[in-house]
């Protein structure tokens, strides 16, 4: 199992869901997404520190910069650290 930091302020142990996005989704974390399959970019973020693989292949509409990935595509290969450009809420129902 793997450590997943967001932003240096959450931490949770990814636990076998599909992808980092669906991981992230099941912390009750306010996430964008839209496509899930590699295009809108809008699950994207930095990858700060460790490995992930690739579960689908990115074809993002907007160039992904150095160190960006897409959390739709991904699956931590090791322990993570990621930084969203907007600070994730947790949701309450
Ligand atoms: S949700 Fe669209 S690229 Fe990940």
């Amino acid at each position: 199992m793997h450590n997943i930091n967001i932003n240096g302020e959450i931490d949770f142990e990814y636990d076998m869901e599909f992808s980092l996005l669906d991981s992230i989704e099941s912390q009750q974390l306010d996430i964008d997404y839209n496509c899930r399959a590699g295009f809108c970019c809008s699950c994207k973020c930095e990858l700060v520190n460790g490995e992930v693989d690739l579960i689908q292949t990115p074809n993002p509409v907007i160039p992904l910069k150095e160190g960006e990935i897409l959390t739709c595509c991904s699956r931590p290969k090791s322990d993570l650290e990621l930084r969203f450009k907007d600070k994730l809420q947790h949701m309450h129902w």
